[in-house]
């Protein structure tokens, strides 16, 4: 296993490139199953993540090639093991979103329940339901969603609750059903709207991208197609916070800001300067400690979850108190017992962190838990005053491209080492 070990104290600056989508990536390859011909997905992150559901799609008969330009081109018309199998699910719970697209093509589906991870318990209740709607026959056992459809009919699918991937699901399912799916209090996410954007151009007929209604007229068949993944845009939100919490300045290509509007506004209310050009974020904190900016989680397009982590940790540095409140999963506070072990004034009361800045954090031995908690741990090492190692890095790697080589070029002083 391998730990990063950073020096903190540096402000950080210069330019990076965002990479990808992680969570338009994953969807938008397991949309490869719905086509009869090959998928090109330019500008594919180099993460676990994706290497995982590249080999979940290998084991069901797919194949693939890495282009030289990092580009993927993904042949999933002709599977020939219509299964998720558990060791692999358990690596990365995206994999349920391989049931929506195998009902629609295949008519069957075998996959493993994703079970819980660190941040809460993430049932599947919301998905298997919908598809029931659209008229499979789901069974449970043994740990396994067993899941059948001579062919699926459009429905009308009201969500109890808003769920990104089960979104996803049924809008993929939907694509090849008999008739028209009309989906109410759907998520809205960028990361769905570039899905959408991906299947139209397979040959989809959806309407209402963007916003919480959709509807899907069912087509016969869908085609490959090339399309170009979006900026992730909690990476670009990361790389933000670490320029803020270090009091430094950075600029970031490759963004699309209009994603990042709360983000940005709460960065600026903390005393960062943001200007925007384009597909350029530019972010200066001319040294200044941040003010202390409360936020709380909710669905896109408000504050997004998986920046809370991060924010914590520019909170636990800030010039007074603030509250952090976290609505859509039950446990995402991983990383504040670890926080505390740096000298941070974090309180949990039931969903709440009352954060009362400290001048400064010192460095300490830590452990990664889950992909933003590891994130907020880096950003917190960044600003503490000496070294901070943290283990476990395979959870940063699922969702941050070569975290340490982009921080080494904005100046951090960081390495990889091996336990
Ligand atoms: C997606 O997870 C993202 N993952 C998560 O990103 C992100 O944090 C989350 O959306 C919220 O924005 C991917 O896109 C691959 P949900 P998802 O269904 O779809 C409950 C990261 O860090 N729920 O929107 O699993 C659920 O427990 C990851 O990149 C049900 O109760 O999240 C949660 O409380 C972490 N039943 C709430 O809904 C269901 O069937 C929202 O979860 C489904 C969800």
């Amino acid at each position: 296993m391998y730990k990063l070990v950073i020096k903190g104290g540096i402000p950080l600056s210069g330019t990076i490139k965002s990479a990808g989508s992680k969570n338009s990536s994953l969807p938008i390859l397991f949309a490869s199953i719905l086509a009869d011909s090959p998928l090109t997905l330019k500008n594919t992150p180099y993460l676990s993540d994706v290497s995982t559901t590249l080999r979940l799609l290998m084991d069901m008969g797919a194949e693939f090639v890495l282009e030289s330009d990092g580009s993927v081109c993904v042949d999933s018309s002709k599977l020939n093991n219509l299964s998720a199998d558990y060791e692999l699910v358990k690596t990365m719970r995206a994999s349920i979103l391989s049931l929506g697209p195998m009902l629609a093509k295949y008519g069957e589906a075998k996959i493993s329940l994703p079970g819980g991870c660190a941040i809460g318990t993430r049932p599947v209740n919301l998905h298997l339901k919908a598809l029931e709607e659209l008229g499979a026959t789901i069974m449970v056992k043994n740990g396994y969603i067993y899941a059948e459809s001579d062919n699926l009919v459009g429905a009308t699918i009201d969500f109890d609750q808003v769920s990104v991937t089960a979104t996803e699901n049924i809008v993929m399912a939907a694509t090849l059903a008999k008739g028209t799916t009309i989906i109410n209090n759907a998520a809205q996410e960028p990361e769905i709207t570039d899905l959408i954007n991906c299947l139209k151009l397979m040959g989809a007929n959806i309407s209402g991208t963007g916003t919480s209604t959709l509807t899907i007229e069912g087509v016969e068949t869908l085609s490959g197609a090339t399309y170009t993944v979006c900026p992730d845009r909690i990476e670009v939100g990361t790389y933000l916070v670490a320029a803020a919490i270090t009091g430094g300045s950075i600029t970031i290509k490759n963004c699309d800001p209009k994603d990042l509007r709360v983000v940005l506004d709460k960065l600026t209310d903390s005393g960062a300067n943001i200007v925007t050009e384009g597909d350029t974020i530019s972010l200066s904190m001319d040294g200044k400690r941040p003010t202390s900016v409360n936020i709380k989680t909710s669905a896109y397009p408000n504050f997004p979850t998986d920046m809370q982590a991060q924010f914590t940790a520019l909170n636990a540095i800030a010039d007074s108190s603030s509250t952090v409140t976290e609505t859509i999963f039950e446990n995402r506070f991983m990383h504040i017992p670890e926080l505390l072990r740096m000298g941070a004034d974090l309180t949990l009361e039931g969903n709440t962190v009352v954060c009362r800045g400290v001048k400064s954090l010192t460095g300490a031995n830590l452990m990664a838990t889950d992909l933003r908690a590891s994130a907020s741990l880096v950003l917190a090492g960044l600003a503490a005053k000496g070294t901070t190692t943290i283990d476990r890095v395979y959870h940063l790697d699922r969702g941050y491209e070569t975290i340490e080589e982009k921080l080494k070029s904005l100046g951090a002083q960081i390495e990889r080492v091996q336990d």
